[in-house]
């Protein structure tokens, strides 16, 4: 597709590209670009020290930008990537500080889409292949989950030769579960898709290690949120915005923002409709979290966050 060569070149060339994945939009940029990436913290007025995820095509690929694997990771790896499975590894020379501020530890995932697929392929062909990329938004704001989104918070702020990439509607919704791999035992960092039950298929997660022991920006406590003030399952008043599975009935006078039907509709669309709190000028939603493990469970961390200011 002319479009993905395209943005190929254009990463070469040293700009942003943002692409869609199955989590979330990112916006991209050559890994070994420092004036490329460092746009991407100016437009996202992202700290310096807050590092980026790192996306590449292949596992092999892994051997070039992470060094000590440990062989749990790498059947973490090969049984979830392409997939919502970011790694934290230790960096190889060939990865920055400023993808990593500073950190010597970098985190690696092979996305699940295959126009991001398709751009990590051609970008191999003429360049690094590596593109690091964190969720295509304002720092602190909610993810964008299609192409929309990401038009309307960055269009102003990118050139004419930078590029976002139309992949529709992001198929998971929620940004990928990231896994300490440094120890002799992982540990997840951020909680996602690939939930604590399926890494226990594959390997016994460290449950003593403390969290956010290393830097997480998405473990700041206010975070992922919208303008309106996110309430969790408390009773909605007339003119609040309203999230529940479709079982839950509208109370009276609130305005129903969405009924997914399953967890996993409540996850691929949360961000959508956070994003629709704020184009109605709402004040507050009331969100009723879904209750049980997998996914709901990194879907219950995004709305914490969301909802403490
Ligand atoms: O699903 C995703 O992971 C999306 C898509 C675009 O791939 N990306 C994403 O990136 O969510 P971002 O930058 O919004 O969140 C990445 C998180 C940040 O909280 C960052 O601090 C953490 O990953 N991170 C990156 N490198 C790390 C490292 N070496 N150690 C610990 N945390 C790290
Ligand atoms: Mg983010």
């Amino acid at each position: 597709m002319r479009e993905i060569k395209d943005a190929a070149i254009a990463l070469k060339n040293g700009f942003l590209v943002a692409f869609p994945t199955e989590t979330v939009y990112g916006l991209g940029a050559d890994a070994t670009n420092s004036y490329a990436v460092s746009r991407i913290f100016s437009i996202k007025n992202r700290p310096t020290n807050h590092p980026l995820i790192l996306h590449i095509g292949e596992i092999e690929d892994l051997l070039q930008w992470a060094i000590e694997i440990p062989d749990y990771a790498f059947s973490l790896a090969k049984k979830y990537w392409p997939g919502p499975m970011t790694l934290i590894l230790k960096r190889s020379n060939k990865v920055k500080d400023f993808v990593t501020g500073s950190q010597d530890t970098v985190g690696i995932r092979i996305p699940n889409h295959e126009i991001a697929l398709s751009l990590l392929n051609e970008f191999k062909i003429i360049g690094s292949g590596a593109i690091v990329a964190p969720s295509a938004n304002k720092f602190g704001k909610v993810s964008p989950t299609n192409f929309e989104h990401v038009h309307e918070e960055l269009s102003k702020d990118l050139s004419n030769d930078d590029l976002i990439l139309n992949g529709g509607q992001s198929q998971i919704g929620l940004e990928s579960t990231i896994i300490d791999c440094t120890k002799d035992l992982p540990s997840v960092l951020r909680p996602g898709a690939i939930s604590t039950e399926l890494i226990n298929e594959v390997i016994e997660l460290d449950l003593s290690a403390l969290p956010n022991q290393i830097r997480v920006s998405g473990s700041f406590k206010s975070h992922y949120a919208p303008n309106a003030k996110v309430v969790l399952d408390q009773t909605a008043e007339a003119g609040d915005g309203f999230i529940a599975l479709s079982y839950v009935p509208t109370p009276a006078g609130a305005i129903r923002l969405n009924s997914p039907s399953n967890v996993e509709e409540f996850a691929k669309y949360i961000y959508a409709d956070l994003r629709k709190a704020d184009e109605l000028k709402l004040k507050r939603v009331v969100v009723i979290q879904p209750e049980g493990s997998g996914l709901a469970v990194a879907l219950r961390d995004r709305l914490k966050k969301a909802s403490s200011q």
